[in-house]
This record gives C-alpha cells, structure tokens and sequence, in this order.
C-alpha cells in the first residue's frame, strides 16, 4: 500500500526528468508540430502503415498545395476527387482545425525533412540509470519498458541494468508509446508516456536514482508565507510552504503508531474547517490528527512547494488562533487583509503595509524561528455587536411596549375581579337583611337592634354600589 501511495508522487518527479530529456529533440519547428498537432498518432515517416497512410514520399505523389488542403481540411480532396476515403484500405482523415500558417510549416517539413526509411520495429529505447549520491550507474536494477496503444498496456519487457547501469531495449513499434519503471527500496518509479519523434529513431533517457533515508537533517523550511482574510463569520488562510530536501537521498521519514510514515508536517489549528491541499501534497496522502497534518509521501532532494487553504469559524468578540511553529523556519510572514482593524498577531514582529492589486495588508514577520516556538493571531469579531447597536432603539421600543400592555391587561383582569367580588358581597348583604326582616317579623330581635343592624348592612351596600360604579 506504501508502494502504492508513493507510485504517483515518482510520476510526476520523473515526468520532468524524461521531458527534460526527450524535449530538445523537437527543435525542428515542422518535426514539433507533426508530433503536437496529432498527425505521429496516425502517420509515419518512412517507418511504414499506420492508421494512415506513411507520409515517406508524399513530395511524389502531391504538389505541396495539395498537401496543405490534406493539412487544412481532407473535404477538399473528397469533393475534388469524388472518392471518400481516397486511399483504398484506409479511413477517411477527419478535418482537425490545424491553422494556415501551420499547416504551411507541417508541408514544409514533409517536402524537406532529411528522414530515412527505415525497418518497421527498429525503434531504440536506452539509457542509464544514476545513483544520484554516487553519480554513478548502478547495476543490476530491474528497469521495466511499458508499451501502449493509446492507454491501453500492450506489453512489459524487463531488464538488468548492466555494470555501468546501462539498458537498451530494441526492435520497439514506432508507433506505440512507452514509459520505464524502475523497482528500488520498495519505491517505484514510473517516467511519463513517450513516443518516438518522427525524425528520431532512438530515445536516450538519464534516470536519477535516490537512496532513501529517515533522517531528516537535510530537511528544510525555507519560507512559510500566510495570507489571512477576514470575513464577517470566517477567517481564510492561505498558506505557502518551500521546503527544501539538501541531502542526495528521498527523505521517507519514520512511521507512526498506524505505520503509516510521517515526512513534512503542517500545523494547522483544530477547528481548522475545509482543509484543502491546493498544491504539493496529494489530499488523499496526509493524516490530520488533532493540530498537525502530516504527509505520508517520499520528498527526494530538491526543493518542494505546498500550499493548503483552510477557514476558521468566527465566533462574537476575541478569537485566539493559536500556530505552533513545528519546522524550524528561515522565513515567516504574514499578511493580513484586515480593512476593520479586527487583527493582531503577537510575538511576531509587524511592518509597514503593503498594497498589493489595490488592497492593504497588514504584516507580521519572524525570522530563523525554531520548532517549539508560537504566536496567536487575535481577531476581535466585532460584527454581531454592530448590529445589536443599531437594533437598540427598535428593541427599547417593544420592551417599552410590551410592558405597558402586560401592564394595562393585569389592571383589567384585577379590575373584574373586584367587581365580580364586590357583586357576589352586596348579593350577601342583601341575603343578610331579607334574614333579619324575616325574624323582626317573628320577634325573634327587638326594635333597637333590628333597626341598627339593618341601618349599617344598608350602608354597607351603599359603599359597595358605590366602589362599582368607581370601577
Ligand atoms: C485520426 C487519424 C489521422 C490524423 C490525426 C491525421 N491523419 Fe492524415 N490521414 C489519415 C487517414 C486515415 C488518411 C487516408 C485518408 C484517405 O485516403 O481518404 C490520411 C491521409 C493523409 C494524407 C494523404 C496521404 C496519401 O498518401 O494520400 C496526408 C498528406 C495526410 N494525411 C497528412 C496528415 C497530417 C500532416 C496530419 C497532421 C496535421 C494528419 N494527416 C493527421 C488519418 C489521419
């Protein structure tokens, strides 16, 4: 699985070593553009039948007019010649919008080109393979050619490198594209597709080949820069790492608990959300555990660019974000899109600030700072008290409001109350006298207290009509 996981990586690296390699032989202008412009996927030159037909002596079977209108548009050709396809045995050629000026300099070098026939399967694939911190061949190393038709993998041949860490692999289809893998320390690495150029019939390849270590002296973080913006709910940052391999071997790291190793390593802090690696680092090969992320891919001599974007959630009033620093650094800078004054970063030391593409930035910077170290960025998020200042008045208001009519409704329902209250007393009170009538008519209370009694419970009732109507 590790295997895996570095394969992609050497894809890439090794892309550039066979580019650099097999590039300067397009310097012929026509030669290039009959390889870029896709005519080397269906002719040769002298190398024989293809999908079309081989262009060996096309200057004897056509003017050169009659070759740019193949060039241009193979339509021309067809209407002149009432036969689609013209070629018996072939398919038509489809029209592939080449421009004028090209196609002139595509005929140009079919009429004069100084290319040989040559046999069918002569095709030469060779080269050395170097250990880089030696310099010199390494022998006896498995190099494996690939050959396909289109992506399709057709073929795998091996070979032994010899004792000057040589190999040739001969007798290849011109017409097929091939890579070399090479099998080293339980790394593999893999060079990107080539085909061969029309006017070269050998492909001379220098592969590198790296020890590897676990010693991370030669390791080194040249330059970390951040841009931090601030948005009314986020933070961005963007961060850009140059990392710096010295040594001459891949640096491969040391595994961690799960076994899985462990190279550069990035601290990100942990409520860090849509963590992206933008470039550099494969996303799929880091382990985010708590506040560090750590790579898990070989990082051969050279220098290494990675930059990762990340957005922290702003919460009302300060916000500490807190960077540790976990690679010893050579530079650090920070700048800060910062228009409402909301940053500040402590430890670190500030600068003038800079305008770049008509914005201000704050700056921060720190120099030679060793892992261990820290510092914070403070965002004071003063946004939501913003809106409460200008809600103030509105919300006085309906407090105001609300109490006043909680008010006003208590009153009323106390108001009934003591009326239901003061109805229900007076129908007692008058209860009471029909009683007392009833016994001074049965002499059951003499004159002076029935007349007293009845004088006061008929006030009574006065005072409770009274109160009502007050009500
Ligand atoms: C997709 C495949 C394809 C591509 C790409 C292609 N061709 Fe062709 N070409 C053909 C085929 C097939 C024929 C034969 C067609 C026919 O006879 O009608 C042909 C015919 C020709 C002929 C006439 C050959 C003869 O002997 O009559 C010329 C010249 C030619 N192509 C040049 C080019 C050049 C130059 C390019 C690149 C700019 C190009 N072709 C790209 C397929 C292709």
């Amino acid at each position: 699985m590790l295997i895996q996981k570095y394969n992609s990586y050497f894809i890439c690296l090794l892309l550039l070593f066979s580019l650099l390699n097999v590039l300067p032989a397009f310097s012929q202008t026509g030669s290039e553009l009959f390889m870029e412009n896709r005519c080397s996927r269906c002719h040769t030159i002298g190398r024989g039948r293809f999908v079309g037909p081989d262009l060996y002596n096309i200057s004897k079977k056509y003017n050169k007019e009659q070759v740019n209108a193949w060039i241009l548009n193979p339509d021309i050709i067809y209407s002149q010649t009432n036969k689609k396809p013209f070629n018996p045995g072939y398919p038509p050629m489809p029209q592939l919008g080449i421009t004028e000026h090209n196609a002139e300099l595509i005929t140009n070098f079919l009429f004069n080109n100084k290319i040989q026939q040559q046999k069918e399967n002569a095709g030469v694939i060779e080269g050395v393979l170097v250990n880089e911190s030696s310099g010199k061949g390494t022998e006896g190393n498995d190099i494996y050619l690939k050959s396909f038709i289109g992506d399709r993998l057709t073929d795998e041949k091996l070979q032994i490198t010899d004792e000057e860490g040589k190999f040739r692999f001969k007798d290849l289809s011109w017409v097929n594209s091939y890579s070399i893998k090479i099998k080293h320390e339980g790394l593999e690495y893999e060079t990107a597709k080539m085909v061969f150029p029309p006017d070269q019939g050998s492909i001379d390849l220098k592969l590198p080949l790296f020890e590897t270590t676990d010693n991370d002296s030669e390791i080194f973080l040249n330059l970390n820069h951040q841009i931090v913006s601030v948005a009314e709910k986020t933070v961005s940052i963007a961060e850009i790492y140059d990392y710096e391999n010295r040594g001459n071997s891949i640096y491969i790291g040391k595994p961690g608990d799960d076994n899985l190793r462990r190279t550069l390593k990035f601290y990100v802090p942990e409520n860090a959300i849509n963590l992206k690696f933008v470039e550099g680092l494969d996303n799929d090969e880091i382990q985010r555990e708590k506040t560090t992320v750590y790579d898990s891919s070989g990082f051969p001599p050279g220098r290494k660019r990675v930059v990762l974007t990340y957005e922290i959630p702003l919460e009302f009033g300060k916000n500490l974000i807190n960077k540790d620093v976990l690679t010893n650094v050579s530079t650090l800078l920070l700048l800060v899109d910062d228009q409402n004054g909301m940053v500040d970063v402590s430890t670190l030391s500030e600068l003038e600030p800079v305008t770049i593409e008509n914005k201000k930035y704050k700056r921060w910077s720190g120099n030679n700072l060793k892992s261990g170290s820290n510092y914070v960025i403070t965002v004071t998020n003063r946004s939501l008290s913003i809106k409460y200042i200008d809600l103030f008045p509105v919300i006085i208001f309906a407090v105001l409001f609300l109490s006043v009519f909680i008010i006003g409704l208590i009153t009323r329902t106390e108001n009934k109350n003591n009326v239901k209250n003061l109805l229900l007393r007076r129908d007692e009170i008058v209860k009471t006298i029909i009683t007392l009538d009833e016994e001074y008519k049965k002499n059951s209370v003499n004159e002076s207290t029935y007349k007293e009694k009845r004088y006061r419970l008929k006030n009574s009732i006065i005072e409770i009509d009274k109160k009502i109507n007050e009500d």
